[in-house]
């Protein structure tokens, strides 16, 4: 009796609270960006954090094995005035296939030198030196006593990370979690004068290797190439899938465009198979050989190595990860009131949040979804283990908007994704109403 007294009395209260909350001016003028930041609450170990954010950044887990035993990379970057191969890699190259430079990494002199133009930055050797100073980001260079470069390896940090160009284009401040959208990693492994291993590994002849490398384009990246060989879309056109954002995944299930496994998996699949770094990794799926060809051959879904340079760092890069909250939309970048109508839309009519369910924006539970079901071909679909696309988180879209949208960006704008659901749906939005959607994405 007394208990259902207090609890009623509680109900009271409560009801009191709701009551005078949606009179509060407090309230009502909240953003919808702050309401959503304020979910970001998860508390994470601030040293394994720090400890995850050096692998992100540095760590090569040993994968100049593949980049400088296999494909040579430090020698296409060298260039043959500096014992390597070629032409070589001036800054100006560099920057030009998207290679970002970490501006914090760069002594104060050496950057006014650069500022006032004393700095060669059509010479290789310039890059050499940035190599040195560890400033070039997602690229690690390894020098012996003698000062000359012996090796290169690649990081996450390659693709996952941008700069703020704060000190000129392609050089600033590291944005980790930002993807490299400038980023032309086929260019980068075309530099290789082994591309036979690649053609070899394909079962394809060294031209063919050649204009698949040059036909991803930037921001773009294949990762499913040498898991199954599928090099060309259905149409003919090249394959390869947007570099997503790393920030914003706190709480989302499955990772990738289609779902292969959670972020772990993913990060354990990447550091073997894809950097090729030297650790273990097993997953039967792979030994599935009318799927996946390749990696059935090769016995990719069970790499041992001793040492393992990759399990014990996956808690650590985790951490980091989850770190790395969605940037916040800047102020005047999209027009709040619009915004707001549209999320009203977003949560209504237009039955975006039956899947983009927020603060995630991706599914509750299990986010992979039939190709049908969003209205597009099953091509990339089928190459994962799943079959189905997983549902994109949306936060800090305004920060991957280069490239376009969708796992291969097929749709240029989002405007043009709204007008996809808008015929696949058939929501009959107004053009208003579809402008009001484009700017509450924009504004979360
Ligand atoms: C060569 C470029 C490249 C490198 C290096 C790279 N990634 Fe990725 N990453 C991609 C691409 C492309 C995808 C999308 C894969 C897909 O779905 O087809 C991706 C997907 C991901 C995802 C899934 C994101 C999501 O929205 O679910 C995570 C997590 C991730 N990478 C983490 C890492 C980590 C950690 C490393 C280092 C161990 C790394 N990546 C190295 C290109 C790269
Ligand atoms: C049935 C589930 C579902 C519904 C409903 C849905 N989406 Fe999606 N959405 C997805 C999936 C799955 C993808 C990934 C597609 C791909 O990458 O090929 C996606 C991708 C997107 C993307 C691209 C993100 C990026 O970075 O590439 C945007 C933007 C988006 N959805 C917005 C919306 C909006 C706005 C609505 C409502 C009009 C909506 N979605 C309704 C499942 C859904």
């Amino acid at each position: 009796m007394k208990q259902n007294r207090i609890s009623s009395l509680l109900s009271l209260i409560v009801l009191a609270i709701l009551t005078a909350s949606c009179y509060n001016d407090d309230v009502e003028i909240r953003t919808i960006t702050e309401v959503v930041t304020e979910t970001d609450t998860l508390h994470l170990d601030p040293v394994l954090v720090s400890q995850g954010k050096e692998v992100f950044r540095h760590d090569t887990f040993g994968d100049e094995v593949f980049w400088t035993d296999v494909l040579h990379i430090d020698k296409a970057i060298l260039g043959q005035a500096n014992g390597g191969y070629g032409s070589g890699v001036s800054p100006e190259t560099a920057l030009a296939v998207g290679l970002k430079v970490d501006a914090e990494a760069i002594p104060v002199e050496v950057a006014a030198a650069i500022l006032a133009g004393e700095v060669d930055l059509t010479d290789p050797a310039t890059t050499i030196e940035l190599l040195r100073l560890n400033s070039v980001v997602g690229v690690k260079g390894t020098f012996n006593n003698a000062g000359d470069m012996t090796a290169v390896g690649i990081t996450c940090a390659l693709c996952h990370s941008t700069v703020d160009d704060s000190f000129a284009p392609g050089i600033g401040k590291r944005l980790d979690g930002y993807p490299n959208r400038d980023l032309n990693v086929g260019v980068i492994i075309s530099l290789t004068d082994n591309a036979q291993f690649l053609a070899d590994l394909l079962h394809v002849d060294v031209p063919t290797v050649n204009a698949v490398l040059n036909g991803w384009g930037p921001g773009k990246f294949n990762a499913g190439l040498t898991i199954d060989g599928k090099a060309l879309k259905p149409d003919g056109s090249f394959a390869a899938n947007l570099i997503p954002a790393a920030y914003g995944l706190q709480g989302v299930n499955l990772a990738t465009y289609t779902g292969w496994g959670d972020m772990v998996y993913w990060n354990a699949f990447v550091a073997n198979l894809e950097m090729h770094g030297l650790g273990n990794f097993t997953d039967h799926r792979l030994n599935n050989a009318s799927k996946f060809p390749i990696a059935a051959e090769n016995n990719f879904g069970n790499v041992q190595n001793s040492p393992d340079l990759i399990t014990p760092k996956l808690p650590a890069l985790q951490a980091y990860q989850l770190s790395l909250n969605a940037p916040t939309p800047p102020q005047g970048s999209f027009n709040p009131e619009a915004a707001n109508r549209g999320q009203v839309l977003f949560n209504g009519v237009a039955q975006c949040a039956t899947c983009h369910v927020g603060p995630t924006f991706t599914d509750s539970g299990f986010n992979l979804h039939a190709p049908d079901e969003i209205g597009i071909d099953d091509f990339e679909a089928e190459r994962s283990p799943t079959g189905l696309y997983r549902t994109t988180p949306l936060r800090g879209l305004f920060a991957r908007s280069k490239g376009g949208f969708y796992h291969d960006g097929r749709f240029a704008t989002l405007f043009d994704v709204i007008e996809h659901y808008d015929s696949h749906f058939g929501l009959q939005l107004s053009s208003t109403d579809k402008n009001d959607l484009v700017e509450y994405l924009k504004s979360i």
